[in-house]
């Protein structure tokens, strides 16, 4: 999916403490380079015996501070001057010697006399743990974790699997892209914050026989973008997909169904429990009226076709609309002509607030798309871009009218 510059504008202090996950520190910092942030490198010694300096300054297009003894400040206070305009401290790998200096507010290296030093309210601190399940299991780390928590730094990860010592469990640094979408996430408004987020996304399938099925041009792009900035956006999040060959955006829940009485179940199921549906599938109108166990064969000198009997599928965002506690309901209608007559036919049709109306055929598979919000009150468009910055945007306006609402 072609992506906006998430980090526009943004200057992230990127601190290293020592830990093998150091080789990840390189592709992170040019993760956040090429979405357009500036980064200033802060390493520490034991750093340094994993990665160069040279290295993260080539990727920075900076030179990298390594003591708090560099006399390039005219003033000789690294320490200060280095947060005082960024909008994040982010330390990747933070070592179990790094947090616990850091819970303790001990301050006899460049990074963490940094942290101590840095201004509280418009420099959030994030740390990135990267050590062995047994350190990262210890009493002691778990409480210098727990301290710095409710001292107000967000802890990312770690993750679990393999580690460098051969042992497997919790304590690894998450992945470049992994520790990327979190700090993306941070900076987006919490519009959504506490609410919870039930989407429908891509085609369904529906079987003729044991390999064929009817289904559509639907790639879930545009629904799980949807999901994403949605989590991006403080909601707890419950994506329920159909076929499709997407991963699932970090903080989502998933259920994988097939048929659209499948994703009717798992969808009428959950639905009251939630605060906001948007039902972005292309669910198939009809499927056939029976299921061939085996394969339909050509027959030898056949002379017509066989005929495929359909029956209607359930309408699982008119049946949501209809439940007594329906959660605020957002349609999607994906039509190749009249656009707008349809949309708003089919809103009163569904009984639903908020209809978004996208051109089918220029939406399918594609990265980019353009929207047209139509609602009680009119139409509003979203012009076209790529569809995680649409997400963002039909998000905020569904929190709008969840504020109007309430
Ligand atoms: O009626 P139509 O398929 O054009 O409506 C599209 C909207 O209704 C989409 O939001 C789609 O997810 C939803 N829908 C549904 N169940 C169906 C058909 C459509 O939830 N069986």
């Amino acid at each position: 999916m072609s992506t906006p510059m998430d980090l526009a504008g943004k200057h992230i202090v990127l601190g290293l403490s020592g830990g093998i996950a150091c080789y990840k520190a390189a592709d992170f910092t040019r993760e956040l380079v090429k979405a357009g942030a500036t980064v200033q490198v802060v390493m520490t010694e034991a750093a340094e015996q994993f990665i160069t300096p040279v290295t993260l300054q080539a990727l920075s297009n900076r030179s990298v501070y390594t003591s708090q003894w560099d006399a390039r400040e005219p003033n000789a206070m690294a320490h200060i001057n280095l947060t005082r305009d960024a909008d994040a401290v982010v330390i990747a790998p933070a070592s179990a010697d790094l947090m616990a200096k850091l819970a303790q507010g001990r301050a006899d290296d460049l990074l963490s006399l940094m942290c101590l030093a840095r201004p509280l309210l418009s420099c959030p601190l994030l740390l990135a743990p990267a050590m062995n399940r047994e350190m990262w299991a210890h009493p002691a780390t778990q409480r210098n974790v727990a301290q710095l928590r409710a001292d107000g730094t967000l802890v990312l990860g770690p993750g679990n699997g393999d580690q460098a010592c051969g042992e497997i469990g919790d304590g690894r640094m998450l992945e470049p892209a992994e520790l990327f979408a979190e700090l993306v996430a941070f900076f987006q408004p919490k519009v959504l914050r506490g609410k919870r987020v039930l989407i429908s996304a891509g085609p369904t399938f529906e079987p003729i026989d044991p390999v064929r099925g009817i289904t559509n041009h639907s790639s879930g792009k545009m629904g799980f973008a949807i999901a994403r900035a949605a989590a991006e956006a403080g909601a707890s999040v419950m994506l329920i997909a159909g076929p499709v060959h997407l991963p699932t955006p970090r903080n989502v829940r998933r259920i994988d169904v097939t048929t659209a009485r499948q994703m009717f179940d798992a969808v009428t199921g959950a639905a009251s429990a939630h605060d906001v549906f948007i039902a972005t599938a292309a669910v198939a109108d009809w499927r056939p009226a029976s299921f061939n166990d085996h394969k339909i064969k050509k027959q030898p000198g056949e002379k017509s076709p066989p005929s495929l009997e359909l029956t209607e599928n359930p309408d699982i965002l008119a049946a949501v609309a209809r439940l007594p506690a329906a959660p605020y309901c957002v349609g999607f209608a994906a039509e190749s002509h009249d656009l707008l007559k349809h949309a708003r036919e089919k809103r009163v049709r569904k009984g639903v607030p908020l209809i978004v109306a996208n051109l089918g055929p220029a939406t399918f598979g594609q990265d980019d798309n353009a929207l047209t919000l139509v609602d009680a009150n009119g139409e509003r468009e979203l012009p076209r871009a790529d569809k995680l910055t649409l997400a963002r945007q039909l998000v905020a306006e569904i929190a709008a009218r969840l504020g109007a609402k309430a």
